[in-house]
């Protein structure tokens, strides 16, 4: 098991280029099961995630290979085993975004119940409830998720809003199924997140009939059939967000180059109401700053709201705020397992429900500290990069699954991160 040895505090300065979105590429992956015959995707992320979505479609019965340009190919020609199974599911819950797609290609399909993780229940009720109004019979056995629609699936007007908002592979799930259904399906209370709308983007260059895109509101016009395509998929906001996050932690400066900032003006706007500089430019932004930041209160959302995504890291640099922040959880009330590292490297943070008080301390100190989902886990990069000491974290390969090497990325901008497998 990998551990990272990260040496603080140091200050980043220089140019990254933001990879391919992971949350955009899993379910466009996910979305070539529609088609017989090969689609490519570009700019695909090399990550664990990733990877295990490639083997799960190839136990479907898919071709996929990774090209020399790292695009990924995948020929969905055949599906002769419809069926995703606990071990593969239980690796990575965006597995259940090829539960549409199998069953508006095939008819049936069969994936394991994803559980819960470190963010909290994770309940895919909405997807399942969305499939149902597709016409789809759904029953479980032995853990997994039959979805059965042997005459086709028929459009319908669905409502997809919960108890914290939208769904997102929820939407991404049901517009998928959607574009093969009989007829007119409307979505109302759909996610707007770019990734579901780099998802609409892709389907419709596959010959899908999507408006709406970017909307709380889809209309598919279901059509007979769709056909492969090459696409390439947005840039990480996510990732973007971390990175402007480790410039103003170690106040410095970073240049990000193919990094979408309209797709991150929440952040934007409290990065620059704390006293952080960004700069928008052609490709990018550049983030700088000195001194300590100023308190605030993020509450989190769906799109266009502050992402959840990004919670955890905004808590590690407001962990060194001059006075106190307020961060409340409104889309994964339980995810603060961070909370306790954090607080193991003398940052002062009291969690109160769904939210947490942050009482800005002047700096955090070196601890050994566990990395417990993929978010928590690069805010605990972020924190050691500004605290003094080497910090060791442990189970980085929560942080793989989200980020491609991120020592690689970070070391040459100033970083000291040694990876060590012990
Ligand atoms: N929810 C339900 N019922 C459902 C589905 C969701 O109650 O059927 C609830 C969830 O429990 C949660 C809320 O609705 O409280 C929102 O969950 P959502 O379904 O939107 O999350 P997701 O689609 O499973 C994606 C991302 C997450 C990201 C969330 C929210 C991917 C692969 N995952 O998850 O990304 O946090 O949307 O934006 O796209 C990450 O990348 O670290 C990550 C966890």
């Amino acid at each position: 098991m990998d551990v990272f040895r990260i040496e603080g505090p140091v200050q980043l300065k220089g140019q990254i280029r933001i990879n391919g979105s992971k949350n955009a590429a899993l379910p466009i992956m996910a979305a070539t099961l529609l088609a017989a015959g090969p689609s490519t995707i570009q700019d695909v992320p090399d990550l664990s995630d990733i990877s295990i979505c490639k083997l799960l479609l190839k136990e479907l019965g898919c071709h996929v290979e990774t090209l020399s340009d790292g695009s990924i190919r995948i020929d969905a020609t055949t599906i002769d085993n419809p069926v995703g199974e606990y071990d593969i599911v239980r690796k990575m819950r965006a597995s259940i975004c090829i539960l549409g797609p199998l069953v508006a290609r095939c008819g049936r399909a069969e994936v394991s119940m994803p559980g819960g993780c470190a963010i909290g229940d994770r309940p895919i009720n909405i997807h399942l409830r969305g499939l149902m109004e597709l016409g789809a019979k759904i029953h479980l056995e032995n853990g997994n998720v039959v979805a059965e629609a042997p005459q086709g699936l028929k459009g319908a007007e669905i409502f997809l809003g919960g108890a914290y908002g939208s769904t997102v592979l929820g939407t991404a799930n049901i517009l998928m199924a959607a574009t093969l259904a009989q007829g007119h399906t409307m979505i109302e209370s759909a996610a707007c997140e770019p990734e579901i709308a780099d998802l609409a983007n892709c389907l419709n260059a596959m010959g899908a009939k999507i408006s709406g895109i970017g909307s709380p509101r889809l209309e598919v016009e279901g059509v007979k059939e769709l056909q492969p395509v090459t696409y390439r998929i947005i840039p990480d906001r996510i990732e973007a967000g971390t990175f402007m996050v480790g410039a103003a932690i170690t106040q410095g400066c970073l240049d990000l180059t193919n990094c979408l900032t309209k797709d991150l003006m929440a952040v934007v706007d409290t990065l620059r109401r704390i006293g952080v500089t960004v700069d928008t430019h052609q490709d990018g932004c550049t983030v700088a700053f000195s001194g300590r930041v100023k308190p605030a209160d993020i509450t989190t959302h769906p799109y266009p709201g502050f992402p959840t995504d990004l919670q955890a890291q905004f808590m590690a640099l407001l962990a060194l705020a001059d006075g106190n922040s307020i961060i409340i959880e409104k889309v994964f009330p339980d995810r603060f397992m961070h909370v306790a590292e954090m607080n193991r490297m003398a940052a002062n943070l009291r969690k109160e429900g769904p939210a947490v008080v942050v009482a800005g301390v002047d700096r955090l100190i070196a601890a050994p500290v566990m990395a417990s989902d993929l978010r928590a886990s690069a805010a605990l990069v972020l924190a050691a990069l500004a605290a003094e000491g080497t910090t060791t974290i442990n189970r980085v390969y929560h942080i793989d699954r989200g980020y491609e090497r991120i020592e690689e990325r970070l070391n040459p901008v100033g970083a000291k991160i040694v990876r060590e497998s012990v």
